[in-house]
């Protein structure tokens, strides 16, 4: 990992997942250049659920937040690059897809609040990233491995 490098943790959100979407969102980032680093298919429990969204416990959204995100499997990704938290939370669009311009990820394929098909750590959160990476990945589970694409083509 370079100097300037920097992990950050995403996800296919359960309606993402039924809807066929994880390939369209691994896709993006991969051709904006950002590093897949660790990737797993898992069923989120509720305690999980808890421990990630926990800055929002006591919100009147809260509870269905956690029914919907363990509602079904979700694809839990890392990804590399520099500036990659900020960098993935633009891709990703507004928090409502409503306010999500053309191009984002919410603004393409997101339906409402409740249901925008990813999450992304919070730039604005300092160590947000790096939280939950640890939630969700073993440190085994991530691949440290250079990307190097030209040495592949003619
Ligand atoms: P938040 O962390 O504010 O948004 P983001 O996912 O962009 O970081 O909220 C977490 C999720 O909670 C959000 O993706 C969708 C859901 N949510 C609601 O259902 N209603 C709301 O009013 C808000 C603010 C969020
Ligand atoms: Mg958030």
């Amino acid at each position: 990992m370079s100097e300037h490098d920097e992990r950050t943790f995403v996800m296919v959100k359960p309606d993402g997942v039924q809807r066929g979407l994880i390939g369209d969102v691994v896709s993006r980032f991969e051709q904006r250049g950002l590093k897949l680093v660790g990737a797993k298919f898992m069923q989120i429990d509720e305690d999980l659920a808890h421990e990630h969204y926990g800055e929002h416990e006591g919100k009147p959204f809260f509870e269905g937040l956690v029914e919907f995100i363990t509602s079904g499997p979700v694809f839990a990704m890392v990804w590399e690059g520099a500036d990659a938290t900020r960098q993935v939370r633009k891709m990703m669009g507004e928090t409502d897809p409503a306010d999500s311009a053309p191009g984002t990820i919410r603004g393409d394929f997101g339906l409402d609040l409740g249901h925008n098909v990813i999450h992304g750590s919070d730039h604005e959160d300092e160590g947000a990233n790096e939280r939950e990476i640890a939630l969700f990945f073993d440190e085994d589970e991530l691949v440290d491995w250079d990307l190097d694409a030209a040495s592949w083509v003619y």
